[in-house]
């Protein structure tokens, strides 16, 4: 077990994150602070109207602005091919044919893109491109139109509806969540070059350089080999670089029309209608319990808002089959299409959501009971299968989270009823909430370069997106090896280096360790098998058997036996030594089910008089497998928990439904915490490595530091004041008027 107060007991170590040097002193570059020769500006013109059809563009004035060297419309552009007529468009599953239709789908929705010498004239003549729109009627109010929308099953049903619902114990009630917006520091920018015929090199933000190839590869039908993604640094994600977006393939397309590199960056304003957000839901739960608490069964509806071209849905209620041992459970969904821009997957997407609800009416349950909501969950929940696939769980130490994080913060100290605690104005209260996420892995691949004088290069095409997975393969290709940290460089974040899957769904580790572990072995045996022609002893060796240091390799066991890599590279006349490593999901993914969870536990203050909400006190303890590195775990899960409490208390992304727009879209306007609204938060982990999911035991993290965020201080709210909060954010006026 480790335990964290990453506000308080980190200190900086000559063993911190591999890019941290690169990043504070600006060395690092993110995509648009790549300087390219011949590079043109791009600005993108969005729609003023949320719904119709241009009726015609304007360009004439905004030509006139000197440095501007073309201007795109659905009418003067190159032609994507996948987006050749309707149905390559629909085949193509990129979402908005940009450029390529007149139909107008949303507020900002990228109608023009001026493309000149310097940003400020593409700016400028941004501003006088013209349009004339034949107006639609339009509908962006999530809360007026969902009740219309018509559900249907999601998972598989559980025993009976009408079996349970005369339960003594019965909880049934609405949430409502509204939109909530990424918004990670770096906004989203693509310098897009085709440095040849059916060439094309792209400097762009994103979680996933494979994915990007894929995307532009299908869209222009060019081999993926001819397409260069580089997204070495990326200034935060969570999830809004997950897909390809409008604002790349425009660039590219700028690139294609100008003939030179084009950069795109994305404004702030424009991030909020332009890279996904999490969708408004609105949920109902009806839950049940007999006398003793045991839960008889459950019904969760869930609705989420989404585009008017685009199906998005969230998977609300995976979560609701996932943690608890629901005899009876029934789950419906549907989707709301509205005149906005399509949502994505956001931090712990869909369960973050539906974990809110269930753990709201648990908590809520609990004292109808007059039970504690933490024996109440452990009594509950499914710690020997996944209660969907029936599967046992390779492992699940949920409960000890639960456990471990009521000590952390003196649980025992929490009044059973609420508004029981006062502090002048402020009523003082605790709450808790768990969470879960199928721990997934993806195939992936990594490689080894070794030099002459040991330093060794360790190399995958994943991103790093801020959580620490370079200094994760560091950290193994270090224990595997022998090899000093100091001697292991980390190169990501490139097309062209081994193919690895998107960073995301908290899967990059649990795939990535897998190939570091692999490739670091090979690289053990391939010295060896050098070795053995200097000396008998490695002839044959296992991977285990050997050390690697930063002068050469011995047998483990009897250490003198020793070949420096000086003999190795002069009796063989080597100039690099490669290596490289696969691994996968295999056999195990039939044989078990894979989980990573976390408990959530908040001790807050509520001023009666303000509505105010003060957390004074945050700890999250995760059960992720192996932890593989301590440092960037917690402050995964410390940043997690952050996006957590904006999610409870302030993030919203306010429409204006009589014009159809985004309102407040910037960082003044989307409130979000600050450093002065996050609390103390502990972190610990369980630490038990996962013997199955991957050559490593480590779980994902990331997801389950958000999930049960925002219901623990829900909770907590209700401990403190005795008013149940059912619609986030919970605003202080919410709390007035409650
Ligand atoms: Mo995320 S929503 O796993 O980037």
């Amino acid at each position: 077990m480790g335990f964290f107060n990453d506000q308080q007991n980190f200190s900086p170590s000559a063993e911190g994150r591999v890019e941290a040097i690169a990043k504070v002193t600006g060395k690092g570059k993110f995509s648009a602070e790549y300087s390219v020769k011949n590079v043109a500006y791009a600005v993108l013109v969005g729609s003023t109207v949320p719904s119709g059809s241009i009726q015609s563009i304007n360009l004439e004035v905004a030509k006139e602005v000197a440095g501007v060297i073309d201007i795109i419309t659905h009418q003067h552009k190159p032609i994507v091919p996948g987006f050749a007529d309707e149905t390559k468009i629909k085949e193509s599953k990129f979402g908005l044919p940009v450029f390529h239709t007149d139909k107008i789908y949303f507020k900002g929705q990228p109608i023009a893109m001026v493309i000149a010498e310097t940003l400020e004239e593409a700016t400028y003549a941004a501003s006088l491109v013209e349009v004339q729109y034949i107006k639609d009627n339009f509908n962006v109010d999530f809360e007026s139109s969902h009740p219309k929308s018509e559900l249907k099953v999601e998972g598989k049903e559980r025993g009976n509806l009408s079996s349970w619902t005369s339960s003594p114990y019965v909880v049934e009630e609405e949430y409502n969540i509204k939109a909530e917006v990424h918004n990670p520091m770096e906004m989203h920018a693509t310098i897009a070059e085709w440095t040849g015929e059916n060439q094309l090199k792209l400097y762009d933000k994103n979680q996933g350089v494979n994915n990007v190839q894929r995307v532009f590869a299908g869209l222009f039908s060019i081999p993926e080999k001819n397409i260069e993604v580089i997204s070495e640094f990326v200034g935060g994600g969570f999830g809004s670089g997950l897909r390809v977006w409008p604002h790349a393939l425009a660039a590219v397309m700028g690139a294609k029309m100008v003939k030179r590199p084009v950069k795109l960056m994305l404004t702030r304003p424009q991030m909020f209608a332009g890279t996904g957000y999490r969708p408004a839901s609105w949920q109902k739960i009806k839950l049940g319990a007999d006398a003793s608490g045991k839960f008889s069964g459950i019904w969760h509806q869930a609705k989420n808002g989404t585009s008017v071209y685009e199906n998005f849905s969230e998977g609300i209620t995976r979560v609701t089959r996932l943690i608890y041992n629901f005899e009876n459970l029934k789950a419906e969904s549907s989707i709301v299409p509205l005149n906005l821009s399509t949502p994505t997957w956001m931090r712990g997407p869909g369960d973050c959501t539906g974990d809110f609800a269930i753990e709201s009416a648990i908590d809520e349950l609990s004292y109808k009971l007059n039970q504690d909501p933490v024996a109440l969950r452990l009594k509950n929940i499914a710690l020997d299968k996944n209660p969907e696939t029936g599967l046992p769980w390779s492992t699940n130490y949920l409960n000890e989270c639960i456990e471990m994080g009521a000590k952390m913060i003196n649980w025992n100290e929490r009044k059973p009823l609420p508004n029981q605690t006062s502090d002048g104005d402020w009523k003082i209260g605790y709450g808790m909430a768990v969470g879960m996420w199928n721990a997934g892995r993806g195939k992936a691949s990594a490689a080894i370069r070794m030099q002459k004088n040991g330093v060794i290069t360790v190399q995958t095409a994943m991103t790093d997106i801020g959580t620490g997975t370079g200094t994760g393969m560091q950290n193994i290709a270090h224990d595997i090896t022998g090899i000093p940290k100091s001697n292991i460089k980390i190169e990501l974040g490139n097309s062209n280096l081994p193919p690895a899957p998107s960073q995301g769904g908290s899967n990059g580790m649990s795939s990535v360790s897998g190939a570091i572990v692999e490739v670091s072995k090979a690289l053990k045996l391939k010295l060896a098998e050098y070795a053995s022609l200097q000396n008998d002893k490695f002839k044959n060796v296992k991977s285990d058997d050997v050390l690697l240091s930063d002068k050469g390799i011995s047998i483990k066991a009897t250490a003198k036996d020793f070949v420096s890599y000086d003999e190795i590279w002069k009796k063989n006349n080597l100039d690099i030594l490669e290596v490289e490593g696969n691994s996968g999901p295999g056999e195990e993914r039939k044989k078990y089910s894979f989980c990573s969870s976390a408990a959530h536990f908040c001790k807050l203050r509520v001023n009666t008089k303000t509505g105010k909400v003060k957390i004074e006190k945050m700890v999250c303890v995760a059960d992720g497998g192996k932890i593989v590195n301590d440092k960037a775990a917690a402050n995964q899960m410390s940043g997690a928990a952050v996006g957590g409490i904006g999610m409870a208390l302030m993030e919203e992304q306010m429409v204006d439904a009589k014009l159809g727009g985004l309102i407040a879209n910037d960082l003044a306007g989307y409130h979000f915490p600050v450093n002065a609204d996050a609390p103390m938060i502990e972190v610990a982990f369980i630490g038990k490595p996962d013997p199955n999911i991957n050559p490593t035991g480590a779980k994902g993290l990331g997801e389950v530091g958000i999930i049960g965020t925002a219901p623990a201080i829900a909770n907590a709210i209700y401990n403190a004041i005795g008013k149940r909060m059912r619609d986030l954010p919970i605003t202080p006026d919410k709390i007035l008027l409650a």
